[in-house]
C-alpha cells in the first residue's frame, strides 16, 4: 500500500490534547496516526513541529446565494473560508428568496454545487407558511428566526418541533416583543430561550445559534433537554464600545455586549459548547449609512482563527479548546461525518499554522466580496500557513491552490424524515 501523503513532526491538536507525530493520508483521509516511523509515501510534508489542526468546522456563515451576491456568493465566501483555515461550513437560509420550501432547497443546491472552494452543507429555513416542508428536506440544521415574528412564532415553532425528530434546531434566541430595532437587551435572548426550553423536542435538539452572554449559556446548561449553545466570534472579541468607534460595521443581532459581558465568557470557555463566526457579509455602502438603519451582520470566517490563535499566545484559551469549539463539537452538533477531528478514518483536512508569525489584519487580504472587516489593523499572532481539504492543498501561505468546486456538498445520511 501506498500512501499518497505524510505529513511528518506534526503537533496534531485534538480536543483532548497534543500529540507529536506525524500523519498518513490515503484516498483523502487519515489512514494512520504514528508516532513514530513513516511509511512509504507519494509526498512527504516535514511540518518541522508545527501545529497542525483538523480544518475548522464554522457551522453559521450566510454566503448569500441565491438573491444577495453583491454582498457575497458561494466562490468568495469559500475562499475566504479556506484562507481562514475553515474547511467545512454550513450555510445559512436566509437568501433571497428564503428557503424554506424543498424546491427552493434543491434550486440551491444546484445553484452552488460547482462553486465552493470548501465543503459544505445547509441549513433550511423553517417558516410558519411551510412547516410541512421540513419533513421534505434533509439539512444539517433548520434554522428558526424566534425574533422574527412574521417569519415564525413561538407556536409554530413547537408545530415544526412535533413534526420530525433526530433533527437538529439552529435557533435564533431573541423574543420579538423584547428584541426591537436597535434595542435589543439580554432579557429578550433570555426570554427566547426559556420559552423554547419549555417546549416538547420530540427527539429533535436545539443549538442557540447566538448566545450573546453567561445568562444564556446557564440556562442551557441547567437544562436536562438535548440542546447546546453556540457562541459567535463577534461577541468574543468585540463589545459594544466599538459600536462607538466604528458605528454600524459593528451593528449585528444580537448585538454585541458590554466589555464585562465579554470578559465573563472567556472567564466560562468551559461551560461553551461551540464557537461560529455567524460570517454575515454586507457591502461598505450599506453599512454607511445611519445606524437604525444599516443591516445588522458582520464577516469574519477568515479571520476567526487567527483571532483564535492570537488569544491562545496571550493564553486566553488553549490550542485544544480552539479546537474543541470551532471544529469538534460543530461537528459533532451538526453530526458531520468525518469533519472537525484528527483521528484514522476521518477526512484529511489540515491546518499547518505558524503560531509565532505576527501579521496585521487588513481588509485588502482578505477574500470576502464585502471588502471590510471590523478588525482592520488589529495585530495579531497565528498565521494560517497551509490548508488541506480531503488530502488536497488548498492554500499555501497568500496563494490559493484548491480549486473552484472542490468543496463538495456534505449529505445527512443518518438523518431521520419522520416520526
Ligand atoms: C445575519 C445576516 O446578516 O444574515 N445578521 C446578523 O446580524 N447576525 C442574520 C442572522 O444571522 O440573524
Ligand atoms: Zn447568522
Amino acid at each position: 500500500m501506498t500512501i499518497n501523503l505524510v505529513l511528518k513532526n506534526c503537533k496534531i491538536v485534538k480536543a483532548d490534547g497534543i500529540l507529536e507525530g506525524n500523519i498518513a493520508v490515503e484516498n483523502g483521509k487519515i489512514a494512520d496516526i504514528k508516532i513514530a516511523g513513516l511509511p512509504e509515501a507519494d509526498e512527504i510534508i516535514d511540518c518541522k513541529g508545527k501545529i497542525v489542526l483538523p480544518g475548522m468546522v464554522d457551522a453559521h456563515v450566510h454566503f448569500r446565494e441565491p438573491g444577495l451576491t453583491y454582498k457575497e456568493d458561494f466562490s468568495t465566501g469559500s475562499m475566504s473560508a479556506a484562507f481562514g483555515g475553515v474547511t467545512t461550513i454550513l450555510d445559512m437560509p436566509n437568501n433571497k428568496p428564503f428557503i424554506d420550501t424543498q424546491k427552493k432547497f434543491e434550486d440551491k443546491r444546484k445553484l452552488v454545487k460547482t462553486k465552493s472552494y470548501v465543503d459544505y452543507g445547509f441549513h433550511f429555513g423553517v417558516s410558519s407558511e411551510n412547516l410541512e416542508e421540513i419533513k421534505k428536506v434533509n439539512a444539517f440544521g433548520y434554522k428558526v428566526y424566534l425574533s422574527d415574528r412574521e417569519r415564525i412564532t413561538y407556536e409554530d415553532m413547537q408545530k415544526a418541533l412535533s413534526m420530525v425528530n433526530g433533527k437538529v434546531f439552529s435557533v435564533h434566541p431573541e423574543d420579538p416583543d423584547l428584541a426591537k430595532g436597535i434595542n435589543r437587551p439580554i432579557e429578550a435572548e433570555t426570554t427566547a430561550i426559556s420559552k423554547v426550553l419549555e417546549m416538547n423536542f420530540y427527539g429533535n435538539s436545539v443549538n442557540f445559534v447566538h448566545s450573546t452572554c453567561m445568562e444564556a449559556v446557564d440556562l442551557v446548561r441547567a437544562s436536562s433537554k438535548s440542546v447546546t449553545n453556540m457562541v459567535d466570534v463577534p461577541h468574543l472579541f468585540l463589545n459594544s464600545t466599538h459600536i462607538e468607534k466604528i458605528g454600524a460595521y459593528a451593528k449585528m443581532q444580537p448585538p454585541l455586549r458590554s466589555h464585562e459581558n465579554v470578559n465573563e465568557l472567556w472567564e466560562n470557555l468551559d461551560k461553551i459548547d461551540s464557537i461560529g463566526t455567524d460570517h454575515a457579509p454586507h457591502t461598505i455602502e450599506e453599512k454607511e449609512q445611519e445606524f437604525e438603519i444599516a443591516p445588522p451582520g458582520i464577516p469574519g470566517v477568515e479571520t476567526a482563527l487567527p483571532l483564535l490563535m492570537n488569544a491562545a499566545y496571550h493564553n486566553r484559551i488553549s490550542w485544544e479548546q480552539i479546537v474543541k469549539l470551532y471544529a469538534t463539537k460543530p461537528a459533532e452538533i451538526y453530526k458531520i461525518k468525518g469533519k472537525g477531528s484528527i483521528e484514522i478514518g476521518n477526512d484529511a483536512d489540515f491546518v499547518i499554522v505558524d503560531r509565532k508569525r505576527e501579521w496585521t489584519i487588513k481588509a485588502e487580504y482578505l477574500h470576502s466580496k464585502c471588502g471590510w472587516t471590523p478588525y482592520e489593523n488589529w495585530t495579531v499572532r497565528g498565521f494560517v500557513e497551509k490548508v488541506f481539504l480531503r488530502g488536497n492543498p488548498i492554500v499555501d501561505q497568500e496563494n490559493l491552490i484548491g480549486k473552484k468546486g472542490l468543496g463538495r456538498e456534505m449529505i445527512n445520511e443518518k438523518s431521520n424524515n419522520s416520526m
